[in-house]
């Protein structure tokens, strides 16, 4: 089964309710927030009110996409979200097991990004311990890129490893590509753009999930 997660980082910020009423009743498994913090990556989000007003709006899973050093430090402002993943490029091994158990202990699950240049090597000794990886199919940090190509041999790897994990996709997904990374092996599929830019959300979303 493939579940969609739009990304709100695309939608109208002068109406976030609305905008996130219109992708949960178009079909949205989860509602993924992307919170930046200008340090691991370049770009800032006001990653903590989207939050805050995806919790209060509605009953969708909330995905929250930790873009930031340090999220040992973030992990307890977001706890209500029904997952979090952290990036393995912000963490050193004892902080991400820390990461990992403080997650269990709140009930939330536990996703491991990784940025296009990292191998999957670097997530598989964690691999029993978390619920899903992140392949980034972009450079996290800005909304409406071009999917990376190379970065679907990643999933496609990553299957192959392990049958049942988790594996989420995140940037520059749209209509002409989801199926190259669905058939690689992707579960969960992020999409900003292809979603609050379409007129018709639920078509696109009926279709990822196809
Ligand atoms: C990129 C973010 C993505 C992004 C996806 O750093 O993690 O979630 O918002 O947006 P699109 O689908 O527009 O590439
Ligand atoms: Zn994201």
């Amino acid at each position: 089964m493939v579940e969609v997660s739009p990304s709100i980082l695309a939608a109208d910020f002068n109406k976030l309710k609305e905008e996130i009423k219109s992708v949960d009743e178009a079909g949205a498994d989860y509602i993924h927030i992307d919170v930046m913090d200008g340090e691991f990556v370049n770009n800032e989000t006001p990653g903590f009110e989207m939050y805050e007003i995806a919790e209060e709006t509605t009953d969708k899973l909330i995905d929250t996409h930790l873009m930031v050093e340090n999220p040992e430090n973030w992990i307890d402002d977001f706890s209500k979200s029904d997952i979090i993943t952290f990036h393995i490029e912000a963490v050193n091994e004892e902080t991400a097991r820390k990461i990992i158990e403080r997650l269990h202990e709140l009930d939330i699950k536990v996703g491991i990004a990784i940025k296009p240049d990292t191998p999957i090597q670097e997530i598989i000794p964690y691999l029993e311990d978390i619920d899903m990886v992140l392949v980034m199919t972009v450079e996290p940090g800005w909304g409406g890129q071009q999917l990376i190509e190379s970065c679907i041999d990643k999933v496609r790897e990553l299957r192959e490893v392990n049958e049942y994990i988790n594996i989420e996709v995140d940037g520059g997904i749209n209509l002409d590509n989801v199926n190259k990374l669905k058939e690689a092996g992707a579960n969960i599929i992020v999409a900003g753009t292809a979603i609050f830019n379409s007129t018709d959300r639920k078509f696109v979303i009926d279709k990822m999930k196809e």
